[in-house]
């Protein structure tokens, strides 16, 4: 499973590309608002940091104005994705943008027929938001396994990402369960390089090093 960063925090996304761990990030107007940035200016610096998929989410609701919003924004560079909530007027701009060759991240799935409808629509990715699901009692990781299975046994080409990630184990959850990427939140990746056994083992050699003769 690839891993994406969750975030527009620009010095987060240095430091886990200089790490090798992600080949690709995601943003939303949440995040992009988080950052305090100008968003073309944020979203142009991230495609300068890392040389892989960057999405970038339209705002506007009816399929005309998110076409135009995101032809403007495939301009900034090659690696820009256009992320579309899942609606039918976001379904409807995928399949046009997908038709002129701009890659899609169909956003806010919550249910496998509605990543089946965006894949069929062209979406170059889906995104299934597991914690949103989980708070709500419900399974993410389950929702994952399920696309999974069905794009696996119709030969359909969408990646999905795993988002909404609050946790190490959703992110392992969503490996096993066959999804193709996790977007991931910088404090989360944090939390999966640690490990107290490391530490411990460090601070052991370290010690016992002290006793080898120099
Ligand atoms: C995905 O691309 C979204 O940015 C994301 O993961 C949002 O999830 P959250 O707002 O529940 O954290």
């Amino acid at each position: 499973m690839k891993i994406f960063i969750d975030t527009a925090e620009v010095a987060h996304i240095k430091h886990a590309n200089q790490m090798g761990i992600i080949c690709g990030v995601t943003t939303n107007p949440s995040l992009i608002a988080r950052s305090g940035r100008d968003f073309v200016e944020v979203v142009t610096e991230i495609t300068q940091i890392v040389d892989g998929p960057i999405s970038a989410e339209v705002i506007s609701l009816d399929a005309e104005n998110m076409v135009k919003e995101a032809r403007e924004l495939a301009k900034i560079h090659k690696n820009i994705v256009i992320k579309i909530p899942m609606t039918a007027d976001g379904l409807e701009a995928t399949k046009i943008l997908t038709a002129e060759g701009i890659k899609t991240n169909v956003t806010l799935i919550f249910s496998a027929a509605q990543a089946l409808l965006a894949a069929r629509a062209g979406a170059t990715y889906v995104s299934p938001f597991i914690n949103r699901i989980d708070v709500l009692s419900g399974s993410g990781i389950g929702l994952i396994e399920e696309i999974a299975h069905i794009f696996g046994v119709h030969g359909i080409e969408s990646e999905i990402i795993a988002a909404s990630i609050k946790n190490a184990k959703q992110v392992v959850d969503a490996a096993s369960a066959g999804s193709d990427i996790a977007t991931i939140p910088y404090d989360v990746l944090l939390q999966m390089v640690e490990h107290p056994l490391t530490d411990k083992g460090i601070e052991i050699f370290l010690k016992d090093w002290e006793s080898v003769p120099k």
